[in-house]
């Protein structure tokens, strides 16, 4: 049957969590509000928020067994067929992954560049990135068509064949390079100083915009609001303890995560560049570091942008899959066909995204003072993800039956993780993400 192995399960959420949000912009972000305390901050966020919208996720896969759309209705007290409008959400997976894959395509290009083309001064890293973004649209749509055609080619295999098996494959390979990366780390004099940064909390760096970035962080680094986590627990079985599978995909996404800060930070700092280096940060600071290291710096520079790709990859093929079951299980398209489908939008949307930003056509691609690229950016981050997870907890908190969740809960663990959990999706998720909007559109 397709459907997952409680291990796969495990690894191909994991693979899911585990992505460029860990190592590329948990990094830059905590660099920008300046360490230790947006990091107490987003652990607050991933403990209190992430974590409880990841069990509500899979408590509604797991439980109904089926696409979101289904998942909903089914899961619902009132059996009312409208939830199905719910999945709304799975369109989010298709606009993330065109970007995704966009970003992706440069990392790709970033090995080769690691083979034997590392710049040798901050001017030729920055030029280096900007050309390729704004003047090179052959390589990039070149290697965006790489990463599209790997993805389709997985997903085209299903669950067991395509997407359990290249987890199994890559999150092993994944760790040892991230090993090998905290090893060399280690070896650093700057280990320490990294370390400091990393923990040591400064709170004057710390205003509403760190509060907001981190709750929107939680979201994203554990793939929540695009169905991904209801889509992949709806191909797991019913016995499977879902809490503490929860509990350990949202431990291991946070240790790669403070991992990959410590790596990057200790890197940084051993050649003294600044923190706070924004998206740039591995596209510019890293490679100059690599080049001055010589040999091994080409190793390490190479190590590091593939364990980029399999983290991203893993990623890139749960963002389709929600938007895929939706549509085999409710308009019984072939798997072939829907993949087809789904690709081709991805694609051109992709296309479109890098279109937006080269120096030809970004003019013409621009709305609002915004490229098609951060548009798409910023509908999912900032709009549909936080309130496809408002309408999560909404929904667990106010139209599921109680009782319900809590024979699920205590099938598993104790009553008083039971309450807490559900006060937290009832009350404090929901405030918590009004707030978020309510920031946005500059209320408060
Ligand atoms: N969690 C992934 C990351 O950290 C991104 C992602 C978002 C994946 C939504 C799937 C769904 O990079
Ligand atoms: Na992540």
């Amino acid at each position: 049957m397709n459907r997952f192995s409680r291990i796969g399960f495990i690894l191909a959420a994991a693979g899911s969590a585990v992505g460029l949000g860990n190592i590329w912009k948990f990094p830059y972000i905590t660099g920008e509000y300046g360490g230790g305390a947006f990091v107490i901050i987003y652990l607050l966020a991933i403990l209190f928020i992430g974590l409880t919208v990841f069990i509500a996720e899979s408590l509604i896969g797991q439980n109904s067994q089926a696409n979101v759309a289904t998942s909903f209705v089914t899961t619902s007290k009132s059996k009312n067929p409208n939830w199905k409008y719910a999945s709304f959400m799975v369109f989010a997976g298709l606009i993330i992954l065109s970007f995704y894959s966009v970003v992706l395509g440069w990392i790709l290009k970033y090995v080769f560049i690691s083979i034997s083309d590392l710049p040798a001064s901050s001017e030729i890293a920055a030029n280096t990135f900007n050309n390729l973004i704004s003047k090179d649209i052959i390589s990039q749509i070149f290697f965006h068509t790489i990463v599209s055609l790997t993805v389709i080619w997985i997903v085209l295999k299903g669950i067991k064949d395509g997407i359990e098996k290249l987890n199994l494959i890559l999150m092993p390979l994944l760790a040892i390079i991230l090993f090998g990366l905290f090893i060399y780390a280690l070896t650093l004099n700057s280990f320490s100083k990294s370390l400091e940064f990393m923990f040591y909390a400064d709170w004057s760096k710390i205003n509403s915009d760190a509060l907001l970035a981190a709750l929107g962080q939680a979201f994203f680094t554990l793939s929540l609001g695009i169905g991904t986590i209801i889509t992949y627990s709806a191909s797991l079985s019913k016995d499977v303890n879902i809490i503490k599978s929860s509990i350990l995909v949202a431990l291991v996404d946070t240790i790669v995560a403070l991992i990959a800060g410590v790596i990057i930070f200790a890197f940084l700092f051993e050649a003294g560049a600044k923190s706070a280096a924004g998206p740039g940060l591995v596209f510019i600071s890293l490679p100059v570091i690599f080049e001055h290291w010589g040999t091994l710096g080409n190793v390490i520079a190479v190590s590091f942008f593939v364990a980029l790709i399999f983290a991203g990859i893993t990623s890139a093929v749960s963002m389709i899959e929600p938007v895929l079951m939706f549509f085999i299980e409710r308009f019984h398209m072939s798997r072939k066909k829907a993949t087809i489908m789904c690709g081709s939008i991805f694609y051109i949307l992709g296309i479109v995204a890098l279109l937006s930003m080269s120096s030809s056509y970004g003019a013409q691609l621009t709305f609002f003072n915004k490229n098609a690229f951060d548009w798409m950016d910023y509908v999912t981050s900032s709009i549909m993800m936080p309130l496809a997870a408002f309408i999560i907890s909404i929904f667990l908190g106010y139209f599921v039956d109680k009782k319900l969740l809590e024979k699920i809960f205590t099938k598993h663990t104790n009553l008083l993780v039971f309450n807490i959990w559900y006060s937290l999706i009832k009350y404090f998720v929901p405030l918590a993400i009004i707030v978020l909007f309510l920031n946005q559109i500059g209320v408060i």
